[in-house]
Parts: C-alpha cells; sequence; structure tokens
C-alpha cells in the first residue's frame, strides 16, 4: 500500500488535544496520526501477549507489521483514537495507552476497543482514556457505545461497568457491554493543565 493511500481523509483534529496531570505526570490525550507509527509500534512492543489476546481476542506474541499502519492511519470520520502520551521529560512522546471507537455507516452505535501499557494497568489510565472516548462520542451525536470483552477479562469487565456500561450476554466466551451516551454523564478525572 502507498503512504498516500493511507492518508485521514479528514485533517487532524488538532483541537482535541488536551494537556493535563493525572497522577503526578504531564500527559497529552490526543488523536492517533500517521507520524506515531514507530511509537505506537514500541508500545505495542512493551503489552504482554495475555493483554494482547485481551484486546484482539487471538493469540499473538506481537502484532503483525501490516496492520500496524491501520492503527495510526486512521479516518477520523468514522473512528477515533485517543492516546495517552508523555509530555515532557526523559520519556517524552512514549505512549501509555490507546482508546478507539468505529461507527456504523449510520454514526448512531460506536464499537470502542482500548489498551493500556502492561506495566502501568490499574493506575487510572483506562478509565482516563475511556472518558475522553465517551466525551467524543457523546459531542460527536453517537447515541450508543458497545465493546466486546472476553468472560475472563475481569479488569475490563469491571472498567465497563465502573463507566455506568451494562452487561449484556454475548456469544459464548464474550460479554457485550452497552453504555447509552444520552443518558449517562460520567465525571472526567484528571486536573487540567492552564
Ligand atoms: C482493561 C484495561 C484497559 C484497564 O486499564 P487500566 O488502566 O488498568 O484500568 P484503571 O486503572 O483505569 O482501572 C479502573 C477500574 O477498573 C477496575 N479494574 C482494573 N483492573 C482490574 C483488575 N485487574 N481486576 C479487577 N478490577 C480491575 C477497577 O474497578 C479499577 O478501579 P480501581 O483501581 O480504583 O479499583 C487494561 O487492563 C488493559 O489494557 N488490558 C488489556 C487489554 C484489554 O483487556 N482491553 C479491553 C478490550 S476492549
Amino acid at each position: 500500500m502507498r503512504d498516500e493511500d493511507l492518508r485521514p481523509v479528514r485533517p487532524y483534529p488538532a483541537e482535541l488535544e488536551e494537556r493535563l496531570e493525572h497522577r503526578g505526570r504531564h500527559l497529552v490525550l490526543r488523536p492517533i496520526r500517521p507520524q506515531d507509527t514507530p511509537r505506537h509500534r514500541q508500545f505495542l512492543a512493551r503489552v504482554a501477549p495475555r493483554d494482547l489476546y485481551m484486546r484482539f481476542f487471538t493469540g499473538m506474541r506481537e502484532v503483525p507489521e501490516p496492520d500496524l499502519a491501520h492503527f495510526t492511519h486512521i479516518d477520523y470520520e468514522r473512528e477515533m483514537a485517543f492516546i495517552a502520551e508523555v509530555a515532557d521529560g526523559a520519556e517524552a512522546g512514549d505512549i501509555l495507552g490507546v482508546a478507539r471507537a468505529c461507527t456504523g455507516a449510520d454514526q448512531r452505535v460506536a464499537e470502542f476497543a482500548v489498551l493500556v501499557r502492561s506495566d502501568l494497568k490499574r493506575q487510572g489510565l483506562g478509565t482516563l482514556l475511556m472518558h475522553k472516548l465517551i466525551r467524543y462520542c457523546r459531542e460527536r451525536g453517537i447515541r450508543e457505545l458497545r465493546g466486546s470483552i472476553l468472560m475472563e477479562n475481569a479488569a475490563m469487565l469491571a472498567l465497563a461497568r465502573s463507566l455506568g456500561f451494562l452487561v449484556r450476554s454475548g456469544e459464548r466466551n464474550v460479554e457485550e457491554v452497552v453504555l447509552d451516551l444520552a443518558a449517562a454523564t460520567p465525571a472526567a478525572p484528571g486536573a487540567p493543565l492552564a
């Protein structure tokens, strides 16, 4: 595939960038963009195989190279992926987590997925990213946010419940979670920086 074929149709939505302090660390929450491919590759290299399995539902030691470009070259019209990136210091630019949502043709329903670097789990990053994604989806007029979660994924099921998602029985070993965006209004964590 040529680089031109991968460029997003809608321009990079820089207005969605946000700087904040999260548990003593300065972060940038922002849409992913094509230039993030090397950092995104480094991020995925620091995700344990079990966490990759929880995210992609298939066993892999690493994400295949051809798939990487699709994670960073997105059409912002029908997809959004927010990254949490270190804002300053020696690790500036490092990606700590990603939350993404894709809409169907009618833009009423979006499917989400979220992934946090394995050594940084349970530090509120998943919650932070999901709040950003939920706010964005609500502002876009999307009515419902859905996710498919492996039944054994206690962490994500707990996180989804804490965000107000309802858990529906899915198929076999997968639960479907649904958030009514018109009804739910969770408070956003993280103190914005001046
Ligand atoms: C699921 C995942 C995104 C959660 O991210 P995180 O940054 O660790 O989550 P948070 O720190 O924001 O946790 C928020 C809440 O979720 C629940 N939670 C998170 N991890 C948990 C765990 N291992 N066991 C039980 N509850 C857990 C808790 O209620 C937690 O709040 P608390 O820490 O105040 O008790 C992360 O574990 C991950 O990337 N997992 C692998 C990929 C994956 O499963 N993705 C989901 C597929 S859609």
